[in-house]
Parts: structure tokens; C-alpha cells; sequence
């Protein structure tokens, strides 16, 4: 059985007072949560020491929105993997859409971002999805396998036993239109049967979490699929009635 995941991406957005009421806020939903379904936010890098120090000891995960393909060394404005793990990160995501297209990076660098984060003890959460243009054109499909062969190039299948994947339909992000169930449904299946092509037992055990105007209302239907295992969510993740709401959506469905 897999254990859902929940999983906030504050994207740029926080303040010491918001991040300190959040984070404070949403450690009874974690703690209460932490037998049937895991939680976690991943914070901008600044705050990433805070939400340590605020959320030790209790069931809240929390990781990067990014990270860098290197450890260390002359590469100004990056972060490690192995910085993120000394401030606790469990998850680091990689390949968010508002990376690949802001700062052009293809699916060969987030490739490696995931084999760098991976190598250091972080659990990549690598984010696919295609745009709207590419989904009223069919090739979802295409697009996501374009995605995940990069990975499994570098890392191999079973790189994907330690590893979390996020669908993120480009045109439902911060849109307010969320894949309807059964959209996402056929795609974490379809994403399930390409993972079976090269290893069947690991794609029965990868997470593969919805992400895209997830929110307490739409949570409950998604998380009611059998293929979805969770959710990524934006804009709910910021306030902490929305995402415990969240929560227990995936409390009840597990
Ligand atoms: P929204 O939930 O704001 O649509 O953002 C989704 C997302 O990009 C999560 O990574």
C-alpha cells in the first residue's frame, strides 16, 4: 500500500511571522495525519532553518523547492543537497514547470538535479506535466515520457524506489481549473504503466502525487483515484485551514 503525501510548495512567498504561523499551525494536522498519510512543506531556501527549528520533532517533513546538480563550489546563488539535508530536508523538488520554462531547464539538467539530490539523501519530488497547448493537441503522453526517460536514462528505474512524482498539469497551476478526476486519473495511470514497462514492481510502490489548483474542495474526488497518491499544492499550501483541509482528505482516502 502506498501512504499518501501531501506536500506544500510555498513557491516565493512568506515572511518570518507568516512562515512562524503556518508552520506552527500545521503541526497538529501532521502529528494527528502521521499513521495514515505523510505531510510536508517545501519553503523557500531562506526559510528552510526556520521551519526546522519550528517543526523538530514533530511529524512535518519539509525540503527544498529546488536544489543544485552540485555539492559545492563556485556555482553563486545555488543550493546543495548536501546544505539542504544539514537543515533537515527530507524532499527536494525538481523540475517544477516554473523552472523548466523561467529558467530554461531541460529534462536532462533536471535529471541531474534529481541524481544530485538523490546522492545526498534528499527524495526528489520530480514534477512532469504538459502545457495546455500540448493538451488539447493529445500529447500529455509524450511530454511526460520525454520527462521521465531522462531520469530513468541517469538513474535507472529503480531510482524511482527513493523518489516521489508529482503530475502537474501546466495549464491547471495557479488557474483555478484543476484536471478533473478522471483526467488525472488516466495520467498517474498511464504515468504507473510506462514506470511497469521498465519495472513493474516499482511502479506499483512510486508515489505520484497531483499538483494544479489542488484545494479542499477538489481534494477529496482526487484523492478518492486509486493511481493519485496525494497532492502538490500551491496556493491552498499557504493557509493553514486550506491544507489541513487537504490533510484529511488524504487522511480519509487512505
Ligand atoms: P497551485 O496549487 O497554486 O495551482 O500550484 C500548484 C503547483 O505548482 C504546486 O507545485
Amino acid at each position: 500500500m502506498r501512504k499518501p503525501l501531501v506536500m506544500g510548495n510555498w513557491k516565493l512567498n512568506g515572511t518570518k511571522d507568516s512562515v512562524k504561523a503556518l508552520v506552527t499551525a500545521l503541526l497538529d494536522s501532521a502529528n494527528k495525519a502521521s499513521p495514515k498519510a505523510d505531510v510536508a512543506v517545501c519553503a523557500p531556501a531562506v526559510f528552510i532553518g526556520m521551519v526546522e527549528n519550528l517543526a523538530q520533532g514533530s511529524s512535518l517533513k519539509w525540503g527544498s523547492e529546488d536544489c543544485d546538480i552540485h555539492t559545492q563550489g563556485a556555482y553563486t546563488g545555488e543550493n546543495s543537497p548536501v546544505m539542504l539535508r544539514e537543515f533537515g530536508c527530507t524532499y527536494a523538488i525538481v523540475g517544477h514547470s516554473e523552472r523548466r520554462d523561467y529558467h530554461k531547464e531541460s529534462s536532462e539538467y533536471v535529471a541531474q538535479k534529481y541524481k544530485c539530490a538523490q546522492e545526498n539523501g534528499l527524495i526528489p519530488v520530480l514534477c512532469v506535466g504538459e502545457s495546455e497547448k500540448e493538451f488539447d493537441e493529445g500529447k500529455t503522453m509524450d511530454v511526460i515520457r520525454e520527462e521521465l526517460k531522462a531520469v530513468i536514462d541517469l538513474c535507472g528505474i529503480k531510482s524511482f524506489e527513493k523518489a516521489v512524482i508529482a503530475y502537474e498539469p501546466i495549464w491547471a497551476i495557479g488557474t483555478g481549473k484543476t484536471a478533473t478526476p478522471e483526467i488525472a486519473q488516466k495520467v498517474h495511470s498511464d504515468i504507473r504503466a510506462y514506470l511497469a514497462s521498465f519495472d513493474a514492481d516499482v511502479a506499483s510502490k512510486v508515489q505520484i502525487l497531483y499538483g494544479g489548483s489542488c484545494n479542499a474542495k477538489t481534494a477529496p474526488a482526487l484523492f478518492a483515484q486509486p493511481d493519485i497518491d496525494g497532492g502538490l499544492v500551491g496556493g491552498a499550501s499557504l493557509k493553514a485551514p486550506d491544507f489541513s483541509a487537504i490533510i484529511e482528505a488524504a487522511v480519509a482516502n487512505a
